[in-house]
């Protein structure tokens, strides 16, 4: 079904001929570039019809990330702290142990690219929904939104790498690392180029911190019960005394953490995805920091990293 959306999808968007868009194909994806951002293939009408008819509502909440970045934990993490009146974490019965994060929280790029935009109008305010969008790929009517909150997360570009790779290859027939990483050195890989991703988030987190907040997985990981103490800071919707003595932010980091995700029913069975159906187990691995050291030589770690110091130069971030 995800075929035919994607057939009038394209259509519809005649006067940009996807089909003669710059390609590259890579994790067994075929990739776009598309103003400059190297899409997938059939992410492209998506994105062009987000551009030109997503409806932001005041409330909005967009979480944004490059694949493998830590998207599943922040959709489980801001759903878990945003619904928190409605499902208490400790509740045995909580959404999250029988749906995926994905379920939870829609993908827009996809949704768009399906056709099935509509389903965000049934969803109540505030709307909490995702994107991969590179920041300046996003329309006006989000970026410069004073009513619309964007919570952004990147990772190590070199355990990003790896992570994709290993997760590509669960369903798609992806290329040798050593080619696919020889892709992303151009910044031909999805989503990419990744240090074009971090800094335009980056650069909106510095211009607009109360409405853009910059998250890094590796932080995340040292301290669970701070980030989710700072996402609901960041949201509006901090944590009172009473909830703060009743331990809701650590019932919060233990039902969103890597380990009771992989036990929940949920995820133990179905997959998602509106082109490509990833079994919901493939999202979640190891969740460590420095997997990359497994996959990489010293030499390709060295380049790789010094292709993105370089074009982050001056932007005041590392990795
Ligand atoms: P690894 O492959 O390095 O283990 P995304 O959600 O953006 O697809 O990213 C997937 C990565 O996040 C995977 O990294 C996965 O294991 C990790 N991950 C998924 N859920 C997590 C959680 N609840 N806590 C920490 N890491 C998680």
């Amino acid at each position: 079904d995800g075929d035919g959306d994607h057939v009038s999808a394209t259509e519809e968007y005649g006067d940009i001929l996807v089909s003669t868009l710059p390609s590259v194909t890579s994790h067994g994806v075929l990739l776009r570039q598309y103003q400059g951002a190297w899409l997938a293939h059939h992410r492209v009408p998506g994105v062009i019809s987000i551009q030109r008819r997503f409806e932001p509502r005041r409330g909005d909440v967009l979480l944004a990330s490059s694949p493998k970045c830590g998207t599943t934990w922040l959709k489980a993490l801001c759903f878990a702290t945003m619904a928190r009146a409605a499902y208490p974490a400790g509740a045995a019965e909580h959404p999250l142990h029988r749906l995926n994060p994905h379920e939870c929280v829609p993908f827009l790029d996809d949704l768009f690219s399906a056709g099935q935009e509509g389903k965000l109008e049934a969803l109540p305010s505030p709307r909490l929904m995702h994107t991969h969008m590179q920041h300046h790929l996003l329309p006006s009517s989000v970026a410069n939104n004073p009513d619309c909150k964007i919570i952004y997360v990147c990772r190590d570009p070199k355990d990003m790498l790896v992570s994709l790779w290993l997760f590509a290859r669960t369903i798609l027939p992806c290329e040798d690392f050593s080619e696919m990483f020889e892709s992303a050195c151009q910044g031909k890989v999805i989503d990419g180029p990744i240090w074009d991703h971090v800094a335009g988030y980056w650069r909106a987190s510095k211009a607009s911190p109360e409405r853009v907040m910059f998250l890094r997985y590796e932080q995340m990981l040292l301290d669970p019960v701070a980030t989710v103490r700072a996402l609901a800071g960041f949201l509006g919707v901090s944590f009172f005394p009473a909830e703060e003595a009743a331990g809701s932010p650590a019932d919060i980091a233990k039902l969103c953490s890597l380990e009771t995700l992989k036990g929940a029913t949920g995820n133990n069975t179905g997959s998602t995805g509106a082109f490509f159906k990833f079994p919901h187990q493939t999202y979640f691995r190891k969740g460590v920091v420095g997997d990359w050291v497994n996959y990489m030589t010293p030499e390709m770690a060295q380049r790789f990293d010094s292709i993105v110091q370089d074009k982050l130069r001056g932007s005041g971030l590392t990795f």
